[in-house]
Parts: structure tokens; sequence; C-alpha cells
């Protein structure tokens, strides 16, 4: 079980020491080996994914990630910029399944910015697709307009397209989740206006035939952003696109109101992944010792379930967490009247303690 270990820049460092911390009372075997990404990668090396990052989450069966980005490195150009470290990793690694869930946990309720009564149980999970897309897409660049009222300008443009075969590989895992949960699955898309997802619609509505047992519907984009934040409960898994998914699912992850909580894994055809918390790098608070590590240590939880197949280790993470909550411990942004406030390093250790 070898787990590249990639903290990278802001609360990253610390927030992934509480998870290895985690990882190293379980009783396994892991090999574990930290290497820079991101804005310390380009520190390091003068590359937000050095080579010999890549290689090493290329040799290992998993990555534990713990977020890229830092002011200082808002000025380089794009293809030096920290988020092209998650960007490469993602599609070097053929990491296409993306799975975001969002729970609000009894002892948050208070936390979310929406009523208790419309959110309270919360348990839905967000499939986004990883590699395709927009995000991907080529040719994309600036250019001089070719036609229209705007012919012989500049003009910044993207690619947006999905291939048969990538809408094949995703569908499968949001009904496959489906199944193993409350077997409704609801395909995002913006088939009125798109071709591209007029086209998804299409696939996922045929690969539904093997899948029986669960029910299907299809939403467009623009009203599922509306029914996540009016009835968000309705849900149960969401399958969708690259970046309507990126977009929805930090829609999802505040209705939390404690988006410092949520893991999230992306895997690739093997189970291989990369874990990582839902939240970026703050680096407003970065060294403090005041950032939430649940986020990370709950990742942590995920690779055991997903990548090692260790369901049991899995679940004694999550409950030491769901103990160290119900103890009334909280870090600084999940924190209310009548609990007690601890730092990244006290919120580790007493999930450790919890775990024994
Ligand atoms: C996310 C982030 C990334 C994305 C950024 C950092 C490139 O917003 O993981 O949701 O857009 O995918
Ligand atoms: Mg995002």
């Amino acid at each position: 079980m070898k787990i590249a270990i990639l903290p990278g820049d802001g609360i990253g460092p610390e927030i992934v020491a509480q998870a290895v911390k985690v990882l190293n009372v379980l009783g396994e075997k892991f090999e574990l080996e930290s290497a820079p990404v991101g804005g310390a990668g380009y520190a390091a090396h003068g590359h937000p994914l050095p080579e010999a990052t890549l290689a090493l989450a290329k040799a290992a069966d998993a990555v534990l990630f713990g977020a890229v980005g830092d002011y200082q490195y808002d000025k380089l150009e794009r293809s030096l910029r920290p988020e092209q470290a998650i960007l490469g990793l993602r599609k070097q690694l053929g990491l296409f399944a993306n799975l975001r869930p969002a729970i609000l946990y009894p002892e948050l309720a208070g936390a979310s910015t929406l009523k208790p009564e419309v959110v309270s149980g919360l348990d839905i999970l967000i499939i986004r697709e990883l590699t395709g897309d927009i995000y991907f897409g080529q040719p994309r660049g600036v250019r001089e307009c070719p036609d229209g009222p705007f012919k012989g300008q500049r003009e910044g443009f993207d690619t947006m397209r999905y291939a048969e075969g990538e809408i094949r590989r995703i569908a499968p895992v949001g009904f496959q989740a489906a199944q193993t949960r409350g077997r409704r699955l609801t395909s995002v898309d913006k088939a009125n206006v798109l071709e591209t997802f007029q086209f998804w619609k299409d696939i996922v509505t045929h690969v539904h035939q093997e899948y029986p047992d669960v029910a299907l519907e299809h939403m467009y984009v623009d009203n599922a952003a509306m029914q996540l934040v009016r009835a968000p409960k309705k849900f149960d898994v969401i399958v969708t696109g690259n970046m309507f998914g990126d977009i929805l699912s930090d829609a999802a992850a505040m209705l939390t109101g404690s988006i410092g909580m949520l893991p999230s894994a992306s895997l690739d055809a093997n189970n291989k992944g990369l874990y990582e918390p839902s939240h970026g790098s703050a680096p407003d608070i970065a060294g403090k010792g005041i950032a939430n590590p649940l986020a990370t240590i709950l990742s942590a939880a995920m690779m055991l379930r997903f990548t090692f197949g260790r369901a049991e280790q899995a679940d004694r993470i999550e409950n030491a967490v769901k103990r160290v909550l119900s103890q009334g411990l909280r870090t600084a942004d999940i924190h209310e009247a009548g609990t007690t406030k601890v730092g990244t390093e006290a919120m580790g250790d007493a999930v450790v303690k919890a775990l024994a």
C-alpha cells in the first residue's frame, strides 16, 4: 500500500500531517513518501508538478493531496500556476471519476446558512467527470475573431466536448453508486442549449438500460443549482460534467455549512485514486494551526475504502470523527457557542485518541 503524500501549499502541510498521523495508528503497513506540489513544487523545482512528483504519484497506489495555491504565485503565467498541478495529476493519472459527498453531520446543523429543516440529515453524492469537458477541450486560447460583428478583434475561446467513451465510463459510476444508496440518479446537463450535453443526455439514457433498478432523472444545470438550495435532500446521487460539477459541488459543500468537513476522491478505472479535501489552500490562515483537518482525515478514510478495500478501517476513521464532534470539539470554522475550540493538531490528536 504505497501512498504518495503531496501536501502542497497554504494549510496543506498542516492538515495532511494530521491525516498521516491517523494513517500511522491504524496498524496497517503503508509506505508513505512525500513530494512538493503546486507553489511548493514551483519553489523547489520550477514547476507546479515536478517530474519527480508526477513519477511518485504514478508509482503509488494512491495519492493523499492537501491543497495548492498561494498569493505569491498568482502572477505566474498559467502553465506555471499551482492549479496546473492538480489538473495535470487528474489528466496524467486518468482520474476521471470525482466523488464529492456532501453530508451534514447532525452536530453541525447550525453551521449551515440554510434552515436546519432544509439540510438536516443531508447526504448526497456528486459525481463529477474530471478529465474532459471545457476544462481540457482543444482548441483553446486567444485568437483573431474569425466572424460575426466582432470579426478581426481578439477573442478568448475554449472548447466544450465529450467523447462517447468518456460518458460511457462516468455514467456507470453514477448508476453503481446509486445502487449502493437510494437508487436515484440525477444526470445534470444543459441539453436545451448545448450540443455536448444533448449528446451526454442521450448516452446516459442509453447506459440506464443496464441499470433498471436505478431511477434516472435528467435536470438542467440551472434548475439543479436552484433545487440544491431549495430542497437538497431530494437528491441522492448526481452525475455531471467537469464544469457543472465544479460549480454544483461548491454549492453542495456550502449546504453543509462547513467545507472544512468534506472529503473527495478522484478515481481511475482501477480504483487508483487521489484523495483531497474539497476546500482550498486557505493561505490567509496557513501556519496558524487553526485549519480544520477533518476533510483531509475523511479523505484518507475514502482512500481506505475505495483504493485499498479496507472498509472497516474507513468506518473506524469516520466513527472517530463523529466521536470527536459529539465530544464537542470544533476547529474555528465550525465553532459555535457551547463547544470547545481546538486547533489543527489538537483535532488530529483527538481523532487518533478516538480511534483507540
Ligand atoms: C476543484 C477546484 C479546481 C477545479 C481548481 C483548483 C483547478 O476548483 O477541485 O473544484 O476547478 O477543478
Ligand atoms: Mg472547484
